[in-house]
């Protein structure tokens, strides 16, 4: 290290590109995903509500965010974890009113922070009342053409249309009782719309005006790669199309070229209010299909998800790092990056177990799921100490960031769940998944019993008792903590690495080094003994720097001399 060089083709042009695109709030924001059940409990019943997240606004603005996504809070029979919504119009009368909705929204906007909420649009909960109607109305009627019906095979309809499967394991049909059966991509409580149909498309219309008029400032889009299918005869055989990511949009169900019709429709929504609204697409498509996602007459954004299924190697991160760029400069679009969400084991667990060669860590952490967290060995301390240098490796990089709730209190992912306890549909239709549970569990507020400070009753998923080390009381009074890095991080971004660009400067294979156009360096790293520093003066570090050497698995900012 010590002399630097570029190493990439970024050349001045594309930083004015990556500046022109990144511009603007939505492309820089970090961004704070709650998951409303297990984030602040107000009334005590063990579940999480909208009072509850007004409550703790000031914990919001302390951690320095610049916005909150909401995961569904609307009226569900949590078949699966809200994302089976009654209706998308109103709130969940266990999490509160819409009148609570407003407080909330007044209280985070007072605070300067903006709100995303969950759009679920490839499918409704199977108590909507268009499916209720669609089930009385018959075959051939109009009220079935908002699902996806088909006549079962057999004499009177008793086969499955096909062989194809539900993410959620298990076929994708299910049975109505009268010849017909319907498609469901995940659970048969989530039955999937019917994009055809144009009343399909005015209803979600309505509900983006519906949140944008309350005063909404954006949209998270959920399974936005499914929306379009073609469910036309004869159906290919499962084995052929069980692989979802195509480079090509050649896949009956998932990215299919024509759901762009979709959001440029919504963009027109998008554009019509002052601010003009914004959207972030989950899209789990492959690599070079997701700048289409994220340009400016589709959905503006997209998750980054090579970045949550990356092992902790240097060479993942660089390789992850430059196609985000490439998207930047290619088809300027803007990277969504994160770590981990309410559908992934916490990263502190994935970068604590040991690398495996033939699987991801994603792969190797619900494996362990699978053993309760017991085999193999979780390093609690290697994967927290990881976990927090990653952190500060997206949070330098050009873009926006989303963090997910209790990431920035380093919690590990709960493993050893019972199966009684388990509430996510996953855990009961497949043998070869735990769930999504043991990264759901309710938030550590103070070490106090009954919840953690979570409510003042109990908590809908048990709280382990090494919760209470985690708890944000504790974290709070110590300097060091995960927390307070996280604080330290957002507020030296808002200062020093928002805006455009990077360069790669050159370093050991097992150090990640870039500069920032503003001259703030980001050094990590990977390897397994202490790498000597340039000199300059240190920003902030993931761990203590022991004369000018940075130690294995920790991140540095620094500005050198
Ligand atoms: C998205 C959500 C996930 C949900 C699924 C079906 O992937 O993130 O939680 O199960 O959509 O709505
Ligand atoms: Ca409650």
């Amino acid at each position: 290290m010590g002399h630097t060089r570029r190493v990439t083709s970024i050349i001045e042009q594309d930083q004015q590109v990556i500046a022109e695109i990144s511009n603007d709030f939505p492309h820089t924001a970090v961004v704070y995903q709650v998951y409303p059940r297990s984030f602040a409990d107000s009334n005590g019943d063990g579940v999480g509500d909208l009072p509850g997240i007004t409550s703790r606004v000031p914990y919001l603005r302390s951690l320095g965010v610049n916005a909150v996504w909401l995961s569904p809070f609307y009226p569900s029979a949590l078949a699966d974890g809200g994302y089976d919504v009654d209706d998308h119009r109103d709130v969940d009368p266990r999490l509160g009113t819409l009148q609570d909705f407003d407080a909330m929204l007044a209280a985070l906007h007072a605070a300067g922070i903006k709100v995303i909420v969950d759009i679920v649009p490839n499918h409704t909960s199977n108590r909507h009342p268009w499916f209720v109607q669609a089930l009385a109305a018959g075959p051939g009627s109009p009220e079935r053409d908002r699902y996806l019906f088909r006549d079962g095979r057999g004499v009177r309809g008793e086969e499955p249309p096909n062989d194809w499967e539900s993410i959620f394991g298990g076929s994708a049909w299910a049975p109505t009782g009268d010849g017909q059966w319907y498609f469901h991509c995940f659970a048969a409580e989530q039955p999937d719309l019917n994009w055809e149909n144009e009343e399909v498309r005015e209803d979600f219309r309505r509900t983006l005006r519906f949140w944008a008029d309350r005063g909404v400032d954006g949209f998270r889009i959920d399974v936005a790669h499914g929306l379009r299918k073609d469910m036309s005869e004869p159906y290919p055989p499962w084995g052929e199309i069980a692989d979802i990511m195509r480079p090509d949009g050649s896949h009956p169900l998932w990215d299919r070229d024509h759901v762009h019709e979709i959001y440029a429709d919504w963009r027109r929504i998008f554009k019509s209010y002052d601010p003009p609204r914004f959207a972030v697409a989950e899209a789990i498509v492959h690599p070079t299909r997701r700048a289409r996602y994220a340009s400016a007459d589709s959905l503006g954004q997209a998750f980054n998800f090579a970045m949550q299924d990356a092992d902790w190697r240097p060479e993942d991160y660089r390789q992850v790092i430059n196609d985000g760029l490439a998207d930047m400069i290619n088809n300027r679009s803007t990277t969504s990056w994160l770590l981990g969400c309410h559908d992934t084991p916490r990263v502190a667990s994935r970068y604590g177990l040991p690398l495996d060669d033939g699987r991801t860590a994603q792969q190797v952490a619900r494996d362990w799921l699978l053993t309760d967290g017991t085999t193999p060995r979780l390093d609690w301390t290697l994967g927290a100490r990881r976990a927090r240098a990653a952190i500060m490796i997206l949070l330098a990089l050009p873009g926006s960031t989303y963090i997910y709730q209790g990431d920035e209190l380093g919690l590990h992912e709960v493993a050893d769940l019972s199966q009684e306890a388990l509430e996510d549909p996953v855990a009961g239709r497949s043998s070869s998944e735990k769930g999504r549970d043991g990264c759901r569990v309710p938030l550590p507020w103070t070490q106090q019993e009954p919840s953690y400070g979570f409510g003042p009753g109990g908590a809908h998923l048990p709280q382990p008792d090494w919760f209470s080390g985690y708890a944000v009381s504790v974290q709070d009074a110590d300097p060091d903590s995960t927390l307070n890095l996280y604080r330290q991080a957002l507020a030296l971004r808002s200062q020093l690495l928002a805006g455009d660009g990077l360069n790669w400067v050159e370093s050991e294979l097992s150090v990640l080094h870039f500069a920032r156009p503003g001259g703030v360096r980001c050094i990590t790293n990977f390897g397994t003994e202490p790498v000597a520093l340039p000199a300059g003066e240190v920003l902030l570090s993931s761990a203590p720097i022991d004369h000018g050497r940075l130690p294995a698995d920790s991140t540095v900012w620094m500005r050198v001399s």
